[in-house]
């Protein structure tokens, strides 16, 4: 007769840490429950996001079997399902009626690879099994259209003159870039834009989603401002070229999101190296491994790199997104990767603290 219960089980798996977030699954409320019959033992697992690797959920199954078994367990069940991390907001922000997460997109440099990053990073989440949104808050010079091509359905109004996103590829997205001509300067100050930016978070039906990834501009201005006021951002990803121009820049990023409290989740350095397709020689345009270094001295997370390929560049000239057009190539696997990391450091950050009250929590 085994001496396994649901209380015994839940103290032995306090001992067992998560493979991606090294914390133990108990505290970090991964484990959801047991039930235990004659020693079989089946165990609740909530993931924190679906990008949670394969390689790492079979290890967390490993991880609960093998602690049980050695407990005495007669057979061992894990049965997991995803429940994405996330915080309700608190009342001072305005409420974002449908995202869960909202991750920037941004770099101190124009012309780095944000948005091929945001809607890459966005499909990646999407691929992973999650309901993503993408925002082109770049309102000066909105680029999402022209990378998404064209919509399987387009941006509408409701007749309570509420904002239809389009959708891209399975994203819901909105772009300034919707409402105005192609090649129209947008001339607007401050205000306008935090208003235009408003009306996008408050007005836009988003439905639910798990992650919205916001396109930002370049530098540290009025969008960025704006945003962090308005609503509350679960992480930045700071996107950098390999050389010392950028990073400075990058730096200064990282300065002003941590000044306005929102975390950064990593750096991606973009445009890493180049390979030769006719003789396949490596040559780093821009040096190399400018972002590594950066992430170490501003004891950041590296998330990945990304080298300069000719197929990056048609995808985003294209509207098919190398992650669509090519899915098994290393690039899919290399945002799909960056995807995971970025989704863990949101979980990390979420789950290492206490769950807020839920007499706290905004109704959504
Ligand atoms: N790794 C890459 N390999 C090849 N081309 C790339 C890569 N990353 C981005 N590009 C190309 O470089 C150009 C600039 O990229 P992108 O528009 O993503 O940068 P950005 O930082 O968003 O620019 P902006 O500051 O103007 O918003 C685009 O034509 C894009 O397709
Ligand atoms: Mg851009």
């Amino acid at each position: 007769m085994s001496s396994l219960d649901e209380k015994r089980v839940k103290d032995i798996l306090k001992k067992v840490k998560d493979p991606t977030l090294e914390q133990d699954i108990v505290s970090y409320r991964i484990y959801k429950s047991c039930e235990v019959r004659d020693g079989d033992v089946a165990v609740r697992v909530a993931l924190p996001t679906h990008a949670y690797p394969a390689a790492a959920r079979d290890e967390l199954a490993a991880r609960i079997k093998k602690a049980l078994d050695k407990k005495g367990a007669k057979s061992v069940t894990v049965q997991a399902e995803v429940e994405t991390a996330w915080v309700p907001p608190p009342s001072d922000k305005m409420t974002l009626r449908g995202p869960k997460n909202v991750i920037a997109v941004a770099a101190g440099k124009g012309g780095v690879g944000k948005s091929t990053v945001a809607t890459n990073l966005a499909l990646s989440l999407r691929r992973h099994g999650a309901r993503v949104g993408l925002l082109d808050a770049d309102v000066f010079g909105p680029s999402l259209p022209t990378m998404l091509g064209p919509p399987q359905s387009p941006a509408g109004t409701t007749p309570a003159q509420k904002i239809v996103p389009a959708v891209h590829y399975g994203l819901s997205v909105i772009s300034v870039g919707f409402f105005v001509d192609k090649g129209e300067a947008v001339v607007w100050r401050g205000p306008m834009v935090h208003r235009l930016l408003q009306q996008f978070l408050q007005d836009v039906e988003w439905g639910d989603l798990d992650y919205l990834i916001c396109d930002l501009p370049p530098g540290t201005g009025d969008v960025q401002l704006s945003l962090s006021q308005l609503i509350p951002i679960a992480g930045a990803v700071m996107v950098t070229t390999p050389q010392e121009v950028s990073i400075i820049d990058v730096v200064k990023g990282i300065s002003m999101f941590e000044k306005v409290e929102i975390p950064i989740l990593g750096v991606v350095e973009n445009m890493a190296y180049y390979t030769c397709p006719a003789c396949g020689h490596q040559d780093e345009i821009f040096s190399r491994g400018g972002g590594k270094r950066l992430a170490k001295e501003t004891g950041v997370d590296f998330l990945g790199e990304i080298p300069i390929d000719s197929r990056i560049r048609f995808g985003g000239d294209s509207g098919m997104p190398v992650v669509e057009a090519l899915p098994d190539s290393v690039h899919a696997r290399t945002f799909a990767d960056i995807a995971s990391k970025a989704a863990l450091k949101i979980a990390s950050n979420i789950l290492s603290k206490p769950k807020r009250s839920p007499r706290l929590a905004i109704i959504r």
